[in-house]
């Protein structure tokens, strides 16, 4: 006979940036056990725009100490090519890009030893479609910085980015700019959150593409 072990797992305060949204509302929805503070623009327990770092230092005041900080916010500009600008690349580099890199590096000092960053990268880094190259740029540039950053975070704690595919729940929303994506079950893509969050993985890209 082998003793059981408990399996009960410890109670984290979770700070989920973009936790309105439709992935961070399923991931929050996941995460109920925890105590879970939500952040946005203009949704959530605590207003945050990831686009300015002074907003982020703002937020982490507010809340404290997280034993996991998770960003499922952010996106960037879809259009043709043969157009793309500056301007264009502007909002989606300040926000999903150095929004999420503010976010760990302004965090890092608000992160409790051994917790964790989770952000959110996407397809498009690796399976750009028509009109991404402004998106797979930025997924890329963050999924680089995940790698990076684990080797050299303190203390235990880990960063992971979880990359989704086309979600099932925005079909509608986005099917049209992805034809030909597998549609990723919701379900599927939480787990890989909860995998970064509770799990132990560090400096992993997650991907969840179908
Ligand atoms: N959905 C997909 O199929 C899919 C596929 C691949 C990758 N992704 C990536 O997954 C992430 C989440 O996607 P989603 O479909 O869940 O997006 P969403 O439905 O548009 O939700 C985004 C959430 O982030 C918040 N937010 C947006 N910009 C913000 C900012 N600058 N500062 C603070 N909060 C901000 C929004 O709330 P407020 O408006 O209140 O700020 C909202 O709650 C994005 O990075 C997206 O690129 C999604």
């Amino acid at each position: 006979m082998y003793p059981l072990i408990s399996l009960k797992k410890k109670v984290m305060k979770v700070l989920l940036v973009g936790g309105n949204g439709t992935i961070g509302k399923k991931v929050s929805e996941a995460l109920s056990m925890h105590e879970v503070i939500t952040a946005g623009r203009s949704s959530g327990n605590i207003k945050v725009d990831i686009a300015s770092a002074d907003s982020i230092k703002n937020m982490f005041a507010q809340v404290g100490e997280v034993d996991a900080c998770v960003c499922t916010a952010g996106t960037g500009y879809y259009g043709p090519f043969a157009t793309m600008s500056e301007s264009d690349l502007l909002p989606g580099i300040q926000g999903k890009l150095l929004g999420q890199l503010n976010l760990v590096l302004i965090g890092k000092e608000y992160l409790r030893s051994e917790g964790s960053f989770t952000l959110t990268t996407g397809i498009a880094s690796m399976h750009p479609a028509r009109n991404g190259s402004a998106v797979a740029m930025i997924n890329g540039a963050v999924n680089s910085f995940v790698l990076a950053a684990a080797q050299e975070l303190k203390q235990g704690q880990r960063i992971n980015a979880v990359s989704p595919g086309l979600v099932e729940d925005s079909w509608e929303r986005y099917g049209k700019l992805f034809p030909g994506y597998n549609l990723v079950p919701m379900k599927k893509l939480v787990n890989a959150y909860l995998l970064s969050i509770e799990g132990a993985v560090n400096g992993k890209i997650l991907k969840v593409w179908s």
